[in-house]
């Protein structure tokens, strides 16, 4: 009896830092561990079943490489939501995902929600369960963005905050089921 309200909504953020994972996994709750970059951008839709509502997003999953910064605009441009990722064991995505949150603040539609997600927990977190030792789980930096660092920032930016692993699903539905419920009904 709900009609799916439709929800365009645009991924940004670094080249790798997965966001194309955080979609797969999202969409069709699967990971590739050697997922290949997005050239251009890719479209794909899931819905969101909500209480009083069920949302259907319309994702567009752009390409991080720099070469494609130029079309950004053309996917947030009518955007009601946005995922900024950045990866939790690089410093410099979190840079990258300030100017993505400054550019959008500045262009896109001004009622625009914008979630901050940090990817790649998995890496940062010791394996429960596990024998093996957490400084050895293939990175070598380890965790370079404080979960408290970011988190101020979203607060003060007027984000919503998420650490996120698109490797064993932790905190990828919720990105997506706390954007659904900021979003005004029609
Ligand atoms: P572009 O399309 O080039 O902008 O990259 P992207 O942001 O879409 O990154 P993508 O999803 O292609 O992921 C890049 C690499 O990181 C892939 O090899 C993924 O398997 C890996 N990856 C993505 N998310 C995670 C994660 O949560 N944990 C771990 N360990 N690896 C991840
Ligand atoms: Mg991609």
């Amino acid at each position: 009896n709900l009609k799916p309200v439709n929800v365009k909504l645009v991924l940004l953020g670094e080249a790798a830092v997965g966001k194309s994972s955080l979609v797969l996994r999202f969409v069709n709750n699967d990971f590739q561990e050697n997922k290949e970059p997005t050239i251009g951008a890719a479209f794909l839709t899931q819905k969101c079943r909500l209480e009083d509502k069920v949302i259907k997003f319309e994702i567009w999953d752009t390409a991080g490489q720099e070469r494609f910064h130029s079309l950004a605009p053309m996917y947030y441009r009518n955007a009601q939501a946005a995922v900024v990722v950045y990866d939790v064991t690089k410093a410099a995505s979190l840079d990258k995902a300030k100017s993505w949150v400054k550019e959008l603040q500045r262009q896109a539609n001004p009622n625009i929600v914008i979630a901050l997600a940090g990817n790649k927990i998995d890496l940062v977190q010791p394996a429960e369960e596990s024998e093996e030792d957490p400084a050895e789980n293939g990175r070598e930096g380890g965790r370079q963005v404080p979960t408290e660092e970011a988190k101020a920032y979203a607060l003060e930016a007027g984000l919503l905050f998420f650490e996120t692993s698109a490797k064993n699903g932790d905190g990828v539905r919720d990105i997506f089921v706390e954007i659904a419920k900021k979003i005004p009904l029609e």
